[in-house]
C-alpha cells in the first residue's frame, strides 16, 4: 500500500494553476524530494497533503484512507516547516513535549518523558533539553523542531524546506543527519526543496515540479542520466547543461549531431532516432573534453578555478558557449588558448527542440 497518493489533484488560486492535475504515489518508507524553482507548486503539494488547504479536484490518499477532506489533525501526519518558530519561554524538553501534551487524553507525564528522551536520543540532543531555544545553534534548533515533529509518531513527515535557514556547511551535515535519521526511523517522509543537490543526497525518488506541473518522478540516478526533458535536464545538477540547436546526420551506422560547434558523433544512441525535426542537444559539464588546438576556431574565454574542478567557458565565433568541467590538475589549457571539444557520446541527451521532450540518451 502507498504510504502517499495523489490522484489527478489540482488547484488553483484565481487565475494562476499552482497545481495541475498531480498524479503522484509514495511508497512506505520512503524519503521523496519535491524539487523545483520558486512557484513551481512544492509548498501547494504539501500544504494540500497537510491538509493546510483544499483541492479544487482529486483524491489524496495517506495509508489507502481516503483523507481529501479530512482535517489537519486527522491525517496522522507531521510538518516541519522552514521557519521552525521554537516557542521561546519553553525549555527545549517543553517543546518537544508539546504535542504530547496537547494531544487528548494526556498521556502519563511518564510516558511524555520517556518518548521525548528517547527521540532526543535518536537526534543527538538529549544533553540540550534543559536548554530554551536561544541557548543553543541554529543546526540544533533544526533538530528540536525535528524531534518535537518526531515526538507524535507520525505516518509521514513532511519537511518544506527545513535546512534553508542554515549556513551552507550546516545544510550539508544536516542533509548527512537526516538521512541518517531517515535510515534509524525508517518513516515516509516526503521533503520540499528547491535544492538540487539536497534533493539527490537525500531522496529515494525526486518529483520535479515547475509551473504547477510533475515533469518527472523517478531515483536520484535517472533523473541526472536520463532527464525527460529539457527543463529537468537543466535544473538538475549543480552546473547548468549546455544545450546546442541542430539536426541529426547519418555517417554510415554512426549517427551525428550537426550544429553551430560543427559535427558531434553520436555513437549508436539507444532510443528512436528518426526524428527528422530540429533537434537539441543537451551535454553536463563534467562529459566535455577539451583538447589543446592552437588552429581551432573555439577560444577558452573564462577559467574558474572552484577547488576540485576546473570550469572553461569555451566560445564559437558566433559566440555560442559551451561550459566544460576539467579536472584542473590534468588540463593544461589557459583563457585565450584554442581549443577542439570532445563530447562523450555515452553522455548526451537528444530532445525535441520544439516541445522539450526528451528522445535519446547516451546511456
Ligand atoms: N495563498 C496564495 N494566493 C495566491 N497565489 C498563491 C498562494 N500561494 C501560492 N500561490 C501561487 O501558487 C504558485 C505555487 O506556489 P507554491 O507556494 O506552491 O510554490 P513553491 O514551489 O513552494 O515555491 P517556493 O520555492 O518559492 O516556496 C505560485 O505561483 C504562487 O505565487
Ligand atoms: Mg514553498
Amino acid at each position: 500500500m502507498a504510504a502517499v497518493s495523489f490522484e489527478g489533484v489540482s488547484k488553483r488560486y484565481g487565475e494562476v494553476v499552482a497545481l495541475d492535475a498531480l498524479d503522484l504515489e509514495v511508497r512506505e518508507g520512503e524519503f521523496v524530494s519535491l524539487l523545483g524553482p520558486s512557484g513551481s507548486g512544492k509548498s501547494t503539494t504539501l500544504n494540500l497533503l497537510a491538509g493546510l488547504m483544499d483541492a479544487d479536484a482529486g483524491v489524496i490518499r495517506i495509508g489507502g484512507r481516503d483523507v481529501t477532506a479530512l482535517p489537519p489533525e486527522r491525517r496522522d501526519i507531521a510538518m516541519v516547516f522552514q521557519n521552525y518558530a521554537l516557542y521561546p519561554h519553553l525549555t527545549v524538553f517543553e517543546n518537544m513535549a508539546f504535542p504530547l501534551e496537547a494531544r487528548k487524553p494526556k498521556p502519563a507525564a511518564s510516558a511524555i518523558r520517556a518518548k521525548v528522551e528517547q527521540v532526543a536520543g535518536v537526534l543527538g540532543i538529549g544533553m540540550l533539553l534543559a536548554r530554551y531555544p536561544k541557548e543553543i545553534s541554529g543546526g540544533q534548533q533544526q533538530r528540536v523542531a525535528l524531534g518535537r515533529a518526531m515526538v507524535r509518531d507520525p505516518t509521514v513527515f513532511l519537511l518544506d524546506e527545513p535546512l534553508s535557514n542554515l549556513d551552507a556547511r550546516l545544510r550539508i551535515r544536516m542533509r548527512r543527519d537526516l538521512k541518517a535519521l531517515h535510515h534509524a526511523i525508517g518513516s515516509t517522509i516526503v521533503y520540499v526543496t528547491h535544492d538540487q543537490a539536497e534533493a539527490m543526497t537525500l531522496s529515494s525518488r525526486i518529483a520535479v515540479f515547475d509551473h504547477g506541473r510533475l515533469q518527472q518522478y523517478a531515483t536520484p540516478a535517472e533523473i541526472y542520466d536520463r532527464p525527460a526533458n529539457v527543463f529537468v535536464a537543466n535544473f538538475v545538477g549543480d552546473r547548468e547543461t549546455n544545450f546546442l540547436d541542430g539536426s541529426l546526420s547519418a555517417e554510415g551506422e554512426e549517427l551525428a549531431f550537426a550544429s553551430a560547434l560543427g559535427r558531434v558523433p553520436l555513437g549508436r544512441p539507444r532510443g528512436a532516432l528518426d526524428a527528422r525535426g530540429p533537434l537539441r542537444l543537451g551535454v553536463r559539464p563534467e562529459a566535455v573534453g577539451v583538447l589543446p588546438d592552437p588552429d581551432a576556431p573555439l577560444r577558452v574565454t573564462l577559467a574558474e578555478l572552484s577547488g576540485a574542478d576546473l570550469f572553461l567557458t569555451i566560445r564559437a565565433a558566433d559566440g555560442l558557449e559551451v561550459v566544460a568541467r576539467a579536472d584542473p590538475r590534468a588540463t593544461r589549457v589557459a583563457e585565450g588558448d584554442g581549443v577542439r571539444l570532445a563530447f562523450d557520446p555515452s553522455r548526451l541527451h537528444l530532445f525535441d527542440a520544439g516541445t522539450g521532450v526528451a528522445i535519446a540518451h547516451g546511456t
